[in-house]
């Protein structure tokens, strides 16, 4: 099972490097990545638990290959290197053993050990006949209440893994959810969009609603109420996964059909960067703006104020839509017209100039600017598309004979 692991490079330099150090046999593989091995998925990350200095060792390995080292927890001494896209991580052995340490870890599918020669599993709390009925069980609540984190990061295994969870951790979980107000909102965060990135995360997210985990995470004023539309959130990735467009921002995205208007507030509570926060603005004006298209020009004026936000607003709107499917041609045609029409027509822009305009008597004003605007609009739509022809509308349309 260990065979692929051991092939790998940078496992076999850690192992020689606590062998010159002398903490071979006192230094263990645990947690994510024994879980990992024993599902035969993909390892990105390398925890190795050992009886020693922690950081000072990391920092030494770093040197060593040439990595760079990040202190990633200072408490509980866990100190990371980075090299090629792949993570190792050394925390200090905790308690006085490795069983000792694992009683303080959070599920028992996280909670085994192999020495280093990955012929002995340690794995006290039953995690590999967990692994195998695919369960997610707490080591013990005290451990839960302790890194109150850890509720969230059930939900995300949930997503990820596709496990069930264990029906006494679940209540555990909505027991010591309101914890979680006071945890670091960038960790909330950060296990909120693992579980969104995943492509059916509304199956989580129905549990998490269940269990009443988005209200012991946000804060709200007294009279606005989280109501989360989980069915948005599931025709958006009904539509995601029929198509092979992708979405810049996914989880912020998805975060956003759950949320609706309430978003833009709710976001604000787990620390998003600038251009998260903007995106969800913008993408609630759109959804906003979508539901009053009637004429082509209204059309048009969409298209162009979210441009760069095209194909997730068209999303986002279908996903609100109340007849759902059936208008479903609506948003296509917006797609097929920016595809085939607007992206022509744009490269017309600009047919005329601010001078043009006041050349035909105009003094220079915002209504200069107003003109251009309606030009531009009128060349977008397909209405007209020469010089000619804008200084007709504009007689036309702004000087009263
Ligand atoms: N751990 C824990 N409680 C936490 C975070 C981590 O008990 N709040 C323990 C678990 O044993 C976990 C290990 O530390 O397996 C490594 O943590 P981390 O790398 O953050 O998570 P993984 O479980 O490895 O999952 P992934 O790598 O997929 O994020």
């Amino acid at each position: 099972m260990f065979e692929k692991l051991r092939e790998n490079p940078y496992f076999n330099e850690v192992v020689n490097f606590l062998k010159q150090k002398n903490l071979y046999e006192s230094s263990y593989l645990v947690g994510g990545t024994v879980r990992d091995v024993m599902l035969e998925r993909e390892i990105k990350d390398i925890d190795f638990a050992v009886a020693t200095d922690t950081i000072e060792l990391a920092r030494e390995f770093a040197k060593k290959i040439n990595g760079s080292f990040v202190l990633l927890d200072e408490v509980f001494l866990i100190g990371r290197v980075v090299k090629d896209e792949l993570t190792i991580d050394f925390a200090q052995l905790r308690g006085n053993s490795i069983e000792a340490d694992l009683a303080e870890r959070d599920f028992t599918i996280n909670a085994m050990a192999t020495s280093l020669e990955c012929d002995r599993l340690i794995d006290p709390f039953r995690g590999q006949e967990d692994l195998k009925n695919r369960l997610i069980r707490m080591v013990n609540e005290e451990n839960l209440k302790a890194d109150p984190l850890r509720v969230l990061r059930a939900y995300r295994f949930h997503a990820t893994l596709s496990f069930e969870i264990e029906e006494k951790t679940r209540q555990a979980l909505k027991n010591n959810a309101h914890l979680m107000k006071i945890t670091a909102r960038e960790r909330i965060k950060d296990e909120l969009w693992k579980i969104f990135s995943v492509p059916e995360s509304f199956k989580t997210v129905q549990l998490m609603i269940e269990d009443e985990i988005f209200k012991a995470i946000f804060k709200t004023r007294d009279f606005l109420e989280i109501k989360p539309d989980i069915e948005a959130l599931k025709s958006a990735e009904e539509l995601l996964m029929n198509s092979k467009r992708e979405v810049k921002n996914l989880s912020c995205f998805k975060f956003a059909c759950l949320f609706d208007f309430l978003t833009s507030e709710l976001i604000k509570q787990i620390k998003p960067a600038r251009k998260e926060q903007r995106f969800v603005e913008d993408l609630i004006q759109a959804g906003a703006r979508i539901r009053k298209i009637e004429t082509l020009l209204d059309k048009v004026q969409f298209i162009r104020d979210f441009e760069t936000i095209l194909y997730p607003a068209l999303v986002y709107g279908m996903s609100k839509d109340p007849l759902k499917k059936s208008r479903k041609w609506f948003y296509d045609q917006i797609e097929e017209f920016y595809k085939k029409i607007y992206l022509k027509n744009k490269k017309k822009l600009p047919i005329i100039k601010g001078e043009d305009i006041i050349s035909l008597g105009f003094e220079p004003s915002p209504l200069v600017g107003e003109i251009l605007d309606r030009i531009e609009i009128l060349v977008l739509a397909g209405k007209i598309s020469n010089k000619d022809q804008a200084l007709e509308e504009i007689k036309k349309r702004f000087i009263v004979k």
